[in-house]
């Protein structure tokens, strides 16, 4: 992708982190983006090589607790990832990785596919990776108060994995990751790890107790019509 050659830097299966991300194999040149990180320290926690260039995108309240709490090797942008000019000071010309853990639930349908167009319009190529959640998961959030700070999702989520390959984003998907694939179910106590592995046996079951779906992108190999920016 970059003229440069490629190294393995990490697989899934290495890192408990990694594993839940769904934040597989990349390269030692990558640039990675966090969209809606919070205060997650997952740079720490994924080790990535010093050419990694690690940007944190959160609301700008967020961003400014993060640069004073956080301390981790990255480079943390304040904005609204619906708008369009946060994305200009990150380098297009490198493999990128996008992940993003739990902003799909506050974002509308529609806001969430703009802004995953518009990272894989900015980049070449790459790998985009995030936390899904089944119309079943929706449906839950909304009957459920689980606590006062609980806000329901937005969308209407997502059961079939192949959805986003049609937002017109470049998308194939490349793997659906189930929390019952995770490492971590080691830890799990018995009957928790028991049932959890059972409610794999069905996937809509399954889906509602959150996965992680993950795609390539290549620009070079898809003709995108350009899609609206807001
Ligand atoms: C559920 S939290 C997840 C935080 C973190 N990824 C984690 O796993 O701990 C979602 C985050 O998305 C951020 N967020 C919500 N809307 C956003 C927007 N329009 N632009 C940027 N960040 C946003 C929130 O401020 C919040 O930190």
């Amino acid at each position: 992708m970059t003229g440069r050659p490629h190294r393995e830097w990490r697989s899934t299966h290495d890192h408990p982190e990694l594993a839940r991300t769904g934040f597989v194999t990349t390269h030692l040149d990558a640039v990675v983006i966090d969209l809606g990180c919070g205060f997650d320290p997952r740079p720490a926690r994924c080790g990535a090589p010093d050419d990694v260039d690690w940007f944190s995108v959160d609301l700008p309240p967020i961003a400014d607790l993060r640069r004073q709490f956080v301390h981790v090797p990255e480079h943390v942008i304040g904005a609204d990832v619906t708008s369009s000019s946060w994305l200009d000071t990150i380098p297009r010309d490198r493999p990128a990785i996008v992940v993003s853990d739990g902003l799909m639930a506050l974002l509308s349908d529609e806001e969430y596919r703009t802004v995953i167009r518009s990272v894989t319009e900015h980049f070449r190529a790459g790998e985009v990776a995030f936390l899904a959640y089944s119309r079943l998961a929706v449906r839950n959030s909304r009957r459920v108060r689980i606590s006062a700070l609980h806000v329901p999702t937005r969308g209407e989520g997502i059961d079939d994995p192949h959805e986003p390959e049609a937002w017109n984003a470049g998308l194939v998907l490349r793997r659906e990751l189930f929390k019952s694939h995770a490492k971590e179910i080691r830890l799990f106590p018995p009957l928790l790890r028991a049932i959890t592995r059972l409610c794999e046996r069905s996937p809509r079951i399954a889906r509602a107790g959150g996965r992680v779906l993950h795609y390539t992108f290549n620009r070079s190999t898809h003709s995108l019509t350009p899609a609206t920016r807001r």
